[in-house]
């Protein structure tokens, strides 16, 4: 009854069906003691306090007032897609300073859009046909084949990339995949990278980043750096923007023409509600069709208001940075400790609010995907935890998981880990 366009929404991964178990039997430690912990939602929650505090002594930016008086009319008239400019003002300056201050954000680069999600349709409508593609490394974010994909008609090809090295990119694995695109008469666009990783927590090298820049100069291929994880790295980590700045300072390079980064607060200060994200590019003409294709998901200017409040309070800011970055690290600690308690290894990562683990030793014989899932249905309906199967990420290999680590309370990440432990022991572990 309805078009194929809304019926092949790339929305039907175990990524998805676990949310959908999960919200049927959610676990409450007093009221569903034995309902599913969900480690499958990659979302922060351990800096809420510092931000209810920050709007506890500052009301005045609660009650849509400036300066004593009101800017309710104004807020609620409000819908120039170029959005607030004390917002971006503050929203550039935030970017630059959660990157150590290395590299300057321009206001009038930025567009600004309804969360990431929004940011890389976007940008996919910018730059590509139907039926073009885009070369994205493997494991990636699941929800890829949805915001890429669905409505653009643009292709995913993966680059493959392998445990035998801590899941890096190299020549190898990037030559193969366009290779892969041309055998299928694809045309490449660009190449889509993820920084730090959803779901790896890693960020990417020096040399990696090297490589995947002049990979793309030398097919002429936009870069598309989502780096929506930026704060929940350990510390400030090299980016491709300050890698072009350093290497080919010449804004007139075509580099620079290529390059769009995205950005959003959903996983920083933990605001997916809010939907707020930006794409930020030296590219004129992509920022002015982003800015007009941001009409279809623009952010309230309710949100812009608030947040530019905030992030206008440098000292707070700072504080909450290096605050967050701290406790999502102590949380890092906590869940490796305990997978290592129960016996099994994951890879070592500085970001995120996840870690990729090796649960390889729990398949059984079979090394298969059919094993991964049985292992994955097997953790949710008979155990209580949801994770992210590597599957529902594109990983080459069978028996990685992606597992969460911010969206509970603490001791709610205890119990999980118990369940973990229980889940290993059942399997009997292979070494
Ligand atoms: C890599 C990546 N990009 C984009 C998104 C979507 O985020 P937003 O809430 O900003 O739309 C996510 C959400 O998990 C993600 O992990």
């Amino acid at each position: 009854m309805l078009s194929r366009k809304v019926t092949s929404h790339g929305q039907d991964s175990s990524y998805f069906l676990g949310w959908q178990e999960y919200e049927k039997n959610p676990f409450d430690p007093i009221h569903n003691p034995s309902g599913i912990i969900q480690m499958g939602l990659a979302e922060n929650q351990l800096s809420f306090d510092l931000l209810e505090s920050w709007i506890e002594e500052n009301q005045e930016s609660n009650w849509y007032r400036k300066q004593g008086g009101s800017v309710f009319r104004e807020l609620a008239l409000f819908q120039d897609y170029h959005g607030l400019p004390e917002f971006k003002k503050v929203l550039a300056e935030y970017m630059s300073e959660i990157r150590g201050n290395k590299v300057k954000f321009d206001v009038d680069k930025l567009v600004l859009t309804a969360g990431s999600t929004s940011a890389n349709e976007i940008l996919m409508f910018c730059l590509a046909e139907p039926g073009e593609a885009f070369l994205i490394p493997t494991p990636y974010y699941p929800g890829f084949d949805r915001d890429l994909k669905w409505r653009t008609g643009v292709e995913i090809i993966p680059i493959h990339t392998s445990s035998s090295n801590n899941f890096t990119i190299t020549k190898p694995s990037l030559q193969e995949a366009f290779q892969r695109a041309q055998t299928l008469n694809l045309k490449v666009k660009g190449l889509f990278l993820t920084n730090p990783s959803n779901p790896l927590g890693t960020t990417l090298s020096l040399q990696e980043l090297h490589l995947l820049l002049f990979f793309s100069l030398s097919h002429s291929l936009h870069i598309v750096s989502d780096e929506i994880y930026s704060a929940t790295a350990s510390f400030p980590t090299p980016s491709f923007i300050e890698t072009l700045s350093r290497l080919l300072p010449d804004p007139l390079h075509p580099a620079w023409s290529r390059l769009h980064v995205v950005s959003s607060l959903s996983k920083d200060l933990g605001l997916p509600g809010f939907r707020i994200g930006a794409i930020y590019s030296h590219n004129a003409e992509l920022v002015a069709a982003a800015t007009k294709m941001s009409s279809f998901g623009l952010v309230s200017s309710q949100s812009q208001f608030l947040l530019s409040r905030i992030l206008a309070d440098k000292p707070f800011i700072r504080g909450y940075a290096r605050e967050n970055r701290r406790r999502l690290g102590r949380r890092r600690g906590v869940m490796q400790a305990g997978l290592r308690e129960a016996g099994l290894h994951c890879l070592r990562g500085e970001a995120g609010l996840f870690c990729w683990v090796d649960m390889r030793g729990m398949m059984g014989p079979a090394a298969t995907f059919e094993a991964e899932a049985e292992l994955w249905r097997k953790m949710v309906m008979e155990f209580g935890v949801n994770v992210a199967p590597g599957a529902s990420c594109h990983c080459s290999e069978p028996g990685w998981f992606r597992v969460c680590f911010a969206n509970v309370a603490e001791e709610t990440l205890r119990e999980a880990l118990r369940r973990i432990k229980a889940v290993v022991a059942d399997a009997g572990i292979r070494r």
